[in-house]
């Protein structure tokens, strides 16, 4: 008899999912282990995260056709190299009060026969998974999120292919920004912590980084800014994250609204600090936010490196009955920790760490 586990990914996309998906497949259905496994396993893809499993209607060729992706070592081949996920993915909660479609998700995994739910997740996304748990579903995490905010692990995928493209971009802009003389004010994303911006900000030597974690002082701005030009500093770029916040005022967004999950939109803090250099200094400004760029892209090596390692330790959870868990990187070790634990509390910048 074969184990029947459904693998999807929820949340925003980013580099090194595919790779999770490609490794855990991989893994699942390796001949080799059979014997010390002691089980087989099907794979099945579920398409565009839990939006998928809410709306499919399992008695339905056509829906399971739309639904669902049935997964193999010869599907999965090349995955470990793109970016993005192949199953597609949906900021969707069903917990939601306003339409609650948690039932309905429930009901379909049992209709799909699915033993085991592999879910690929951020701090929203496995939340719903570990409500899914509560309520009975065998489920195992997996932690992405470019923003690298989750507790109970030193990793998420995405993380070290965002802060590759930041790096990449600032040395693109530099160029352009000494060649004009010009203050650039770089937005990058992070919709609580802000380990993108001072990892990115860091690896490429912006003169300020602003975070969420600490209010920036806008007069300090201005003033090292000062400093950079009194100093004979052709240009400079700051880098703020986009739930960075100015000391006093209320958060800068341009697009009202919330998500499902009741965050904010974010974007547009870098516009309003671009706008204060402008009033405040000579000289040209210009602002530019970095978004959904630093979700693209193929995975860095380190990304297709830690998606191995976290798919195949999600199949060994599962033939250990490790359930109600989300696989961690601790002390440079693959382990296991319980989801509760890791959705205590967000994982942000410890300012009086930083140096
Ligand atoms: O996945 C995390 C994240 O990239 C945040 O950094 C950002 O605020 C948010 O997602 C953007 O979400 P969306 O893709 O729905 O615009």
């Amino acid at each position: 008899m074969k184990t029947k586990i459904g693998v999807l990914s929820a949340g925003g996309d980013c580099p090194g999912i595919n790779s999770a998906i490609h490794w855990l497949v991989i893994s699942a259905l390796d001949k080799d282990l059979v014997p010390i496994r002691g089980m087989m396993f099907d794979i099945l893809g579920l398409v565009d995260g839990f939006k998928g499993l809410a709306e499919m209607k399992p008695d339905k060729k056509e829906s399971i056709k739309r639904w669902t992706m049935p997964l193999n070592a010869d599907i999965v081949r090349t995955w470990d190299r793109y970016g993005g996920t192949r199953l597609g993915t949906s900021r969707i909660n069903p917990f939601d009060s306003r339409k609650d479609k948690s039932d309905q998700i429930i009901k379909n995994i049992k209709k799909l026969g699915l033993e085991a739910l592999v879910v690929i997740g951020g701090f929203d996304s496995l939340g719903v998974a570990y409500k899914l748990y509560k309520e009975g579903v065998k489920v195992i995490g997996i932690p992405k999120t470019i923003d690298r905010d989750l507790s109970e692990t030193e990793y998420t995928l995405g993380f070290d292919s965002a802060v590759n493209i930041i790096t990449q971009d600032i040395d693109r802009l530099r160029i352009t920004a000494g060649s004009h003389s010009r203050i650039f004010i770089v937005e990058t994303m992070g919709r609580r912590a802000g380990w993108l911006a001072l990892e990115g900000g860091e690896a490429s030597g912006a003169a300020i980084i602003l975070i969420p974690e600490h209010d920036f002082d806008m007069e300090r701005v201005i003033e090292l800014l000062r400093i950079q030009k009194k100093a004979g500093k052709r240009y400079s770029i700051v880098l703020v994250s986009e739930a960075a916040k100015p000391r006093g005022m209320e958060a800068v967004h341009e697009r009202r609204g919330r998500d499902s999950f009741g965050n904010h939109y974010l974007g547009g803090i870098g516009g309003f600090i671009a706008g204060e250099v402008e009033k405040r200094m000579t000289g040209e400004v210009r602002y530019v936010a970095l978004r959904h760029l630093q979700r693209g892209g193929v995975p860095s090596a380190y990304d297709r490196r830690m998606g191995r390692k976290f798919g195949i330790a999600a199949i060994d959870m599962i033939v250990n009955d490790d359930f109600g868990r989300m696989v961690s990187l601790k002390h440079g070790e693959i382990m296991s920790v319980p989801l509760k634990k890791a959705l205590e509390r967000l994982r942000l910048v410890d300012v009086d760490q930083v140096l």
